[in-house]
């Protein structure tokens, strides 16, 4: 991953491929944001003139790049648009710097080393420019012949599309405790974040149930977390019928793996539930061309949920986070479930399977059952479970469903607090009857309106007695399809990472229940 560094030296004065500096959208035209000072001065005080000439607005995300002036030791400054420039004594708001740094990072793929001179007034700041920057800078290029910046594939790089190697955060106070600490948690965060963005990109024949078990493995025993993973054997002996139900069409047999961060001094846990379809194909209700070619990303979920149980390990956080990643490939054959079966599920409830392709619920409501068992003190899921969340909601925003009316609260606010878009969706119980089933206890479809709230009342059936829970339906913010922008890249993109990070750390600090 590029490197971070807070670094004493001024803009004027860092030595590096560019600088970054941030405008904005004022009044009276552009405005230069704290922090290019010596930028500005280099330019004799004209810079925003400068760029308003070369065409720049300060809208957010857009990038100049211009030759630098005299006395500074740069040969480049890029110019990050930051969007509206804030009202008078107030600072530029964090998502907005985030943004802004990303974008500045992206721009500057196949470089060396940047300066970051963007306002960096205190250690929040610093945080999320430092993320925005390394999550900007992210690129996915495992399965590229040309090698293309990582080396894995032993070829060599071309250079071109490597990512930013080195970003120096400036005016970034190296020696003050608060921002260092922040520093460390943005760049924990960041690669994390990456971590799921890798597994979302890899395509499914190179990532299948067991090879995700064997990741989470390999992570536990690096930053020193419980993991148990259930094979398929275990799973049919001990009666998980939705994981096997949705898993049984598949060569790549299903897993549930259990990943524990765990600190002496907790008194709180949370657990953390991920739907992990590494492959949904619909099975025998197979899913139409144009519906198909990005259901590699249906283990977004549980690729957040293991990012945010190892992120809260390499933080230290003073709370236990037990992650269950519920792993299946849901595919069409001659052993797979057909339309009309009835899976006893590991709750032994039973459930007559209407639609193959509604798998996420399947798989969720056997790892929320087994998680329930441990009465953690709150359970959030993350799915990629409806197209109809996607149609409420768009691509940006994830949907907060609830039994808890302020944790669902909670949560919404939280991930307006890091940065990631959301809304709180309602449980209407009036749908449950749709989903009444003529020969099993439930049918895993019910109404077609609503499609996203029935799968939230699907899921809900599953919970422990008395345990505040929150389903998280990610399928819109999960995978990115358009045009790279601000710090989201194509493809992948660790959706509800922060969201689930800020809650241990909320949980930790006995903010919440
Ligand atoms: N994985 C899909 C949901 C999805 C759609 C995720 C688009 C990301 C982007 C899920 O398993 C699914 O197929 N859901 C069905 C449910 C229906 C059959 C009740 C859907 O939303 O159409
Ligand atoms: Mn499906
Ligand atoms: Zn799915």
């Amino acid at each position: 991953m590029t490197a971070l560094t807070l670094s004493t030296s001024s803009a004027a004065t860092v030595r590096a491929d560019a600088v970054v500096v941030g405008v904005a959208k004022g009044a009276k035209g552009v405005v230069v944001a704290p922090g290019a000072e010596a930028v500005d001065k280099a330019f004799g005080g004209k810079l925003a003139g400068v760029l308003e000439t070369l065409g720049a607005s300060g809208a957010e995300g857009e990038v100049t790049k211009l030759p630098a002036a005299d006395g500074l030791k740069t040969p480049v400054v890029l110019a990050v648009g930051l969007g509206d420039a804030p009202a008078k004594g107030d600072g530029y708001a964090h998502e907005a710097l985030r943004r802004a740094a990303g974008s500045a990072a992206r721009a500057l793929a196949g470089s060396k080393k940047a300066g970051f001179a963007l306002p960096v007034e205190d250690a929040e700041a610093a945080a999320a420019v430092s993320e925005g920057a390394l999550l900007g800078a992210y690129t996915f290029t495992a399965f590229r012949s040309n090698g293309a910046g990582n080396g894995k594939n032993g070829k060599k790089n071309d250079g071109k599309s490597a990512p930013l190697a080195e970003v120096a955060i400036l005016g970034g106070k190296p020696r003050d405790k608060e921002f260092k600490a922040a520093t460390e948690r943005a760049q924990a965060l960041a690669a994390e974040i990456n971590r799921a963005r890798d597994l979302i990109n890899t395509p499914s024949n190179a990532l299948n149930p067991k090879s995700f078990a064997a990741e989470a493995q390999a992570a536990a025993k690096e930053f020193g977390l419980k993991v148990e993973v259930l094979d398929e054997k275990a799973l049919k002996k001990g009666g998980y019928g939705g994981l096997m139900g949705v898993g049984q069409g598949s060569e790549a047999p299903p897993r549930l793996v259990r990943i524990a961060h765990t600190h002496p001094k907790a008194n709180k846990t949370l657990a953390l539930v991920g739907k992990g379809i590494t492959y949904d194909s619909g099975g025998i209700s197979l899913k139409p061309a144009g519906h198909n070619e990005t259901m590699k990303c249906d283990m977004s979920g549980a690729a957040a949920v293991f990012a945010a149980v190892v992120a809260a390990a390499r933080l230290g956080l003073e709370v236990n986070v037990t992650g269950w990643l519920a792993l299946a490939e849901n595919m069409p054959s001659g052993s797979a479930t057909r339309p009309g079966d009835v899976l006893t599920m590991y709750s032994g409830k039973t459930v007559e399977v209407l639609n193959t392709d509604a798998e996420g619920r399947l798989v969720l409501a056997d790892a929320l059952a087994r998680a329930s068992e441990e009465e953690p003190d709150a359970i959030v899921d993350v799915a990629t479970l409806t197209g109809a969340m996607v149609l409420a909601l768009g691509h940006r925003h994830f949907g907060i469903m609830a039994n808890d009316e302020a944790f669902r609260t909670s949560i919404h606010e939280i991930a307006e607090e890091v940065g990631e878009q959301s809304w709180p969706m309602p449980m209407p119980e009036h749908l449950r009857k749709g989903m009444d089933s003529p020969v099993a206890d439930i049918a895993n479809m019910g109404e077609r309106m609503g499609g996203g709230l029935v799968a939230g009342l699907f899921l809900k059936e599953f919970i422990g007695e008395g345990i505040p829970w929150a389903h998280l339906d990610i399928a819109g913010p999960a995978f990115h399809e358009g045009s790279p922008w601000g710090y989201t890249p194509k493809g992948g993109t660790g959706s509800a990472v922060r969201t689930l990070v800020r809650l241990a750390e909320r949980t930790a600090a006995g903010d919440l229940g």
